[in-house]
């Protein structure tokens, strides 16, 4: 059995469900539930008897301890943070709380139950850290993309306090030995993603025909991954990766902001013509930009290709059609997102207009 943390979230929740379609082994479940976490995205695994959840934060070393001495999983793969850039600018603290402070006890819970099994169970433990190209800063249009050995240069207090947990994670393999492993990825996409971040915004934003906010001059640089390709990269560096090693992720797609908005809005232009304002795009609005807005991102995926042949299944043309039509068929599920904690959110950042 495994114990992964923070599986009621985008990447966790995805993480999960393939984990037990693709496996037989059982999953325990431990996530907080912060505003990010949805147990609707689990629906379909309710009544699964190979997964159990537990309400739970990263930070309470002694809960980690109890579980892992009673379920006494080979593995721990720590999705759980705080994980959205303009809320780490509005208010940082959280970040440092989970992604900072919890990862360390969550790492020292697994140091307490890591040193006290056998030697061969010690020797095929794994600990798994799920992290971020952030880390590694700002590319420059003509530089080269982020490789396993760049310098960390973060530039927000998420990408600070993300490069902080990996410090630690690499702290504890270099000083006790424990059997570690880091992934940096750029960014996902696909179903169940919570609606404050740019494709599911977008996505949302143009079926109610409200602007679609784009910041600054919209020529801003990610590197987009499908998030099923981001579950299956775990599921080789859980399996084959080397202790104490770096794996980037990426899907080889860097896009500007308003060519992904594009995109979407042809998609629901042909998928979606019955909504308030067609064609999507005359919806497009700049707006001021993110403070210390990192201009490009780019990874660098060759280690883990070649080390471990992993390649992603789903180009951007197949990945983002795919997550047009899952927000379509899914409107429930946005419009139970789209209350309470979300609409403040969405005023605080983008003001009563929106
Ligand atoms: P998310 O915000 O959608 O989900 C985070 C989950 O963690 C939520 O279910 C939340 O309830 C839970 N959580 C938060 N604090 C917790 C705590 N103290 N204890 C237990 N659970 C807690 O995030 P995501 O986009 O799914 O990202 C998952 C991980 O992947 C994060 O570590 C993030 O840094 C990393 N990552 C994300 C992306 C991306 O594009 N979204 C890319 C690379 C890496
Ligand atoms: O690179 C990996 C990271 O990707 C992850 O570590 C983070 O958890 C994840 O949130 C994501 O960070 P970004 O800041 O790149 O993602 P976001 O979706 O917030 O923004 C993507 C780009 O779109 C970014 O350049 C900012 C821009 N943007 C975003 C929003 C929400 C807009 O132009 N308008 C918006 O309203």
């Amino acid at each position: 059995m495994i114990l992964v943390t923070g599986g009621a979230g985008f990447i966790g929740a995805n993480f999960v469900l393939d984990w037990l379609g693709e496996t037989d082994e059982p999953v325990i479940n431990l996530d907080k539930l912060t505003y990010a976490g949805n147990l609707q995205n689990l629906a379909s695994i309710a009544s699964n008897p190979r997964h159990i959840f537990v309400q739970g934060d990263i930070g309470d070393q002694v809960l980690i301890a109890r579980l892992l001495s009673e379920h006494q999983p080979r593995a721990v793969i720590n999705f759980a943070a705080e994980s959205h850039v303009d809320r780490s600018i509005h208010g940082p603290e959280d970040f440092i709380q989970t992604n900072v402070v919890g990862t360390f006890h969550l790492l020292e819970a697994v140091r307490g139950y890591w040193g006290a099994l056998s030697d061969t169970a010690k020797a095929e433990f794994r600990f798994l850290h799920v992290s971020t190209d952030e880390v590694y800063g700002s590319l420059g249009m003509d530089d080269a993309p982020f490789t396993e050995t760049t310098a960390y240069a973060p530039n927000s207090p998420y990408s600070a306090s993300k490069a902080a947990s990996d410090h630690l994670v690499r702290a504890y393999h270099h000083t006790y030995g424990m059997p570690v492993l880091t992934t940096n990825c750029s960014n996902n996409y696909g179903p169940y993603q919570f609606p404050e971040k740019l494709i599911p915004l977008v996505m949302m934003n143009a079926l109610a025909g409200k602007p679609l906010p784009i910041y600054g001059d919209g020529l801003n640089v990610r590197d987009w991954l499908y998030v099923g390709d981001h579950c299956s990269a775990i599921r080789a560096v859980l399996a084959n990766g080397h202790v104490g090693e770096v794996y980037n992720i990426g899907g080889w797609n860097e896009k500007t902001n308003i060519d992904v908005v594009q995109t979407i809005c042809t998609m629901l232009d042909e998928q979606h013509p019955d909504s308030p304002v067609t064609p999507h795009a005359e919806l497009v609005t700049y707006v001021k930009d993110r403070a210390g807005h990192d201009r490009r991102y780019a990874i660098d995926a060759s280690k883990i290709q070649r080390e471990l042949g992993w390649l992603p299944a789903e180009t951007f043309e197949t990945g983002i059609r795919k997550t047009v039509a899952w927000y379509l068929a899914n409107q429930d599920w946005v419009a139970n997102i789209a209350s309470g904690e979300y609409r403040h959110w969405v005023e605080k950042q983008y003001g009563s207009k929106s």
